[in-house]
């Protein structure tokens, strides 16, 4: 049973703190200010449900000097926006950020809608983004929830349903302590504290300034919380990867625009599976890397093994691709599995020259 009162205080309590710890972030206006550009919270938004605010921050910075407003966003063409959004991962969300930005366009006039109903009738902008935007930038009283706040919320009520079956339950106490004023402080300041004080491991419970509402903090393992159905292991899969040069030039080819990894700049490579089809694009004198790239995608694992080989002159696989120079490589927005692959050739080569 929850007491009105309590959430209350919750709310007060982290707001004071929020006013006096809150991380200053550059697309953030400062704790009790003007809600900051929408433009820059949906971005970042974006950006930050793939990796950490330390990782997005050069991406941000990037973005935003190249495309100030979404005006400038929407005219850029595919391929360039995919190439700046490698690394981060999670490629059809970069295809979305675009088709977002031309919706603002085309349907807006180039202004967000300033609702989370509004904002969800955007391409690709689920729940938790509308709800961000709608609090963050318009200060509009949402619900915000993502996995930071998830994990606040569940050690504040010590709610012991195991995720992902308790998100209801979560959701409905965030509710319950999310003011009217000040919303997209308040989302702010859940966010910094679990990403901060309420960590995962090891939750720094005696400079919390919610120490007082917890009930979490009167159980023996306050880090229990959330808990957490058991994981399924992934799958493994395996492929094979072709680094082709000629004349100090690569081969890239541009991924089909469905599926992993759609629409990106990369290495040709076989189909990734348990036995993959290991026949190289051309025949040429092939050398392997002895140590395949392990890398991790959401739904599997993959090992991918690499092979390289010079061409003669005038030698082209088959196929659509492009001779990209070599020295180039960290300019062609290679996804990280084959930015990965492509060091792997360079280090080996530089062992041998
Ligand atoms: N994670 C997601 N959105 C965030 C924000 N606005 N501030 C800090 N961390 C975040």
């Amino acid at each position: 049973m929850r007491v009105e009162g309590r959430d209350i205080k919750i709310a007060s309590d982290l707001l004071a703190h929020y006013d006096v710890h809150a991380r200053r972030l550059p697309w953030r206006a400062p704790p009790g200010a003007n809600a900051a550009d929408p433009y820059r919270v949906w971005l970042s938004e974006v950006m930050l449900q793939q990796t950490t605010v330390a990782a997005v921050g050069p991406y941000f910075a990037k973005f935003t000097q190249r495309w100030p407003t979404v005006a400038d966003l929407a005219a850029t063409p595919d391929a360039d926006l995919m190439a700046a959004w490698a690394g981060l991962g999670y490629y059809a969300r970069a295809r979305n950020l675009l088709a977002c930005a031309r919706a603002v366009v085309r349907d807006h006039e180039g202004c967000f809608p300033d609702t989370e109903e509004g904002l969800r009738a955007l391409p690709g902008v689920g729940a938790y983004t509308a709800a961000a935007v709608a609090a963050i930038a318009f200060g509009r009283r949402a619900v915000v929830v993502d996995a930071n706040v998830e994990r606040v919320v569940a050690r504040l009520f010590a709610i012991d349903t195991p995720l992902p079956a308790a998100r209801p339950e979560i959701r409905d106490a965030a509710d319950h302590i999310t003011p009217d004023a000040r919303a997209g402080d308040f989302a702010q300041a859940m966010m910094d504290l679990g990403a901060t004080i309420c960590t995962s491991r090891n939750p720094a419970c005696g400079i919390c300034p919610l120490r007082e509402d917890c009930a979490a903090v009167l159980t023996a393992d306050p880090a229990a919380f959330p808990v957490k159905a058991a994981k399924k292991a992934k799958p493994h899969r395996t492929g094979h990867g072709w680094w082709i040069e000629r004349d100090s030039h690569v081969w890239l080819v541009r991924r089909p625009d469905k599926g992993l990894l759609g629409g990106m700049r990369a290495l040709p490579s076989s189909d990734w599976s348990a036995s993959p089809d290991a026949t190289p694009p051309i025949a040429a004198r092939w050398a392997t890397i002895g140590q395949p790239i392990a890398h991790v995608f959401t739904h599997f694992s993959l090992a991918l093994t690499v092979h390289h080989a010079h061409l003669g002159e005038k030698m082209t696989p088959a196929g659509e691709g492009e001779w990209w120079p070599v020295e180039r490589i960290g300019e062609a927005g290679l996804p990280t599995l084959f930015a990965r692959a492509a060091e792997a050739v360079r280090k080996e080569r530089d062992a041998r020259d």
